[in-house]
């Protein structure tokens, strides 16, 4: 268009005229281009989100294309942190600790777990070395062992001293994911079926020697009539115990697998207190002085067995660990709608540092003692278990020497103040 206005303009005005309108031409096409250039370098300088210019001219079209390139950049750029915020989210939601690690070592990201589980500041730690914050030396060296698929147990200190199966799965460039479970609960469980298999073992060997030994001899010596009697005797007695051992571990192997509370039924206190009065002159043989003593008769709601069974198990130690001629009392009471069960004696005693282990399993404060009086060391382990199963508590008071009180308390939502009449207890029972 330009050159055509030049030839035009030189034929008829003259060669001047022509090469003065081709010149001004050019300088007006200079002057949009740079402008259009200026625009471009000042888009380029400023922030990613600045709309780009409009152009005129060729460079329209260069506009519209960076146009649509900006524009499938920001898409790009959005889906990508979408999926990145998909995947903290993820981390975020996974129970197991999680933290990020590069080539180096050094914490990129870590989610909530991994702040709990290793003490972990996910803003502030960014970057630090992880063997610098997770300080136990075993870690450093399974680090450096580069030990990676394998697990290591960490005791956190950092986590409130919790158990940590720790594992570093490599990824990517070098980089490694360390992923770290609690297995608290897990290793807890385990030490008790360890300690419970042990400690069965371990009772139930005691007899058994005893009884093999006897049959040993029989078989050795013939059986020698002025002997017989008395092995035979021990043997049985032996044989008793694993019995009662035996029958203690099923008891409460059931109560472990009802760990439910009862819903239950009226049991009467009255008659209950009474059964057990006459099974603990019968266990004592005369040999306490045993008293009982009802306040307030009523009702507790729950399994008639398993109350016998607790309320049993406390007046048998009371009468087992206390002299002859010492004092058992057994009362029932209830105070601000709760009911309270108690068993005082005025036997050996129990040392402080023994009673808050006293319903452990196996727990006896002196092994020779219970097992001489025919104790396995798991009746206060059922009581715990019956307690649980009726929202009740047990309270031990206890000195050396001078006796020891056994105080269960039942919940004023498990207590009845009238007795249900006889006909209501039939009808329950024919419908059990
Ligand atoms: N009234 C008590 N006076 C002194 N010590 C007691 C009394 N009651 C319990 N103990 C101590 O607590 C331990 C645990 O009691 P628990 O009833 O669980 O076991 P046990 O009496 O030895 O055996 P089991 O009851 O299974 O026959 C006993 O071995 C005993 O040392
Ligand atoms: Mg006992």
């Amino acid at each position: 268009m330009l050159g055509l206005a030049a030839l035009v303009a030189g034929a008829v005005a003259g060669a001047v005229w022509g090469l003065g309108i081709a010149a001004c031409g050019l300088a007006g096409m200079v002057a949009l281009h740079v402008q259009n250039l200026r625009a471009l370098k000042r888009w380029v300088q400023s922030p990613v989100e600045t709309p780009i210019p409009s152009g005129r001219g060729v460079w329209e079209t260069v506009f519209a294309a960076l146009h649509r390139f900006s524009r499938e950049l920001s898409r790009e750029r959005r889906s990508l942190a979408e999926a990145l915020q998909r995947f903290r989210n993820a981390g975020e939601a996974m129970p197991d600790a999680v933290v990020m690690l590069d080539a180096g070592h050094h914490i990129e990201w870590c989610n909530a777990a991994g702040q709990t589980y290793f003490g972990l500041d996910g803003e502030r730690d960014k970057g630090a070395l992880v063997f610098n914050l997770i300080r136990q030396p075993e870690f450093a060296a399974y680090l450096a062992a580069d030990r990676s698929g394998q697990a290591l147990l960490l005791k956190s200190d950092r986590g409130g001293g919790l158990l940590i199966s720790v594992q570093l799965i490599p990824y990517g460039d070098q980089e490694k994911l360390l992923i770290g479970q609690d297995v608290t609960e897990f290793e807890r469980v385990a030490t008790v079926r360890r300690d419970f298999v042990a400690n069965v073992s371990h009772e139930i060997k005691t007899p058994l020697t005893v009884i093999s030994g006897f049959i040993e001899t029989i078989q050795t010596t013939g059986p020698a009539p002025q002997q017989l009697e008395r092995y035979l005797s021990l043997m049985a007695e032996q044989a008793h115990n694993m019995q009662r051992l035996v029958e203690d571990l099923l008891v409460l192997s059931a109560l472990e697998n009802e760990s439910n509370s009862v819903a239950g039924e009226p049991v009467a206190i009255a008659p209950l207190m009474n059964a057990l009065l006459r099974d603990a002159q019968s266990l004592s043989g005369g040999r306490h002085d045993i008293q009982l003593e009802v306040q307030a008769p009523g009702a507790i709601l729950g399994s008639e067995i398993e109350l016998r069974s607790a309320f049993g198990n406390l007046i048998s130690n009371a009468i087992r660990y206390t002299a002859q001629g010492g004092k058992v009392g057994i009362r029932w009471q209830m105070t601000d709608g709760a009911g309270l069960f108690s068993v005082e004696d005025s036997g050996i005693g129990i040392p402080a540092e023994h009673i808050p282990r006293l319903t452990e399993r196996f727990y006896r404060v002196d092994r020779s003692r219970s097992r001489a009086t025919g104790g396995t060391g798991l009746g206060l382990a059922i009581v715990r278990h019956v307690l649980l199963r009726h929202d009740a508590t047990l309270n031990i008071d206890s000195e050396p020497g001078r006796g020891s009180r056994f105080t269960l308390k039942f919940p004023a939502t498990r207590m009845v103040a009238v007795v249900p009449p006889p006909e209501h207890q039939l009808q329950l029972a024919a419908s059990r």
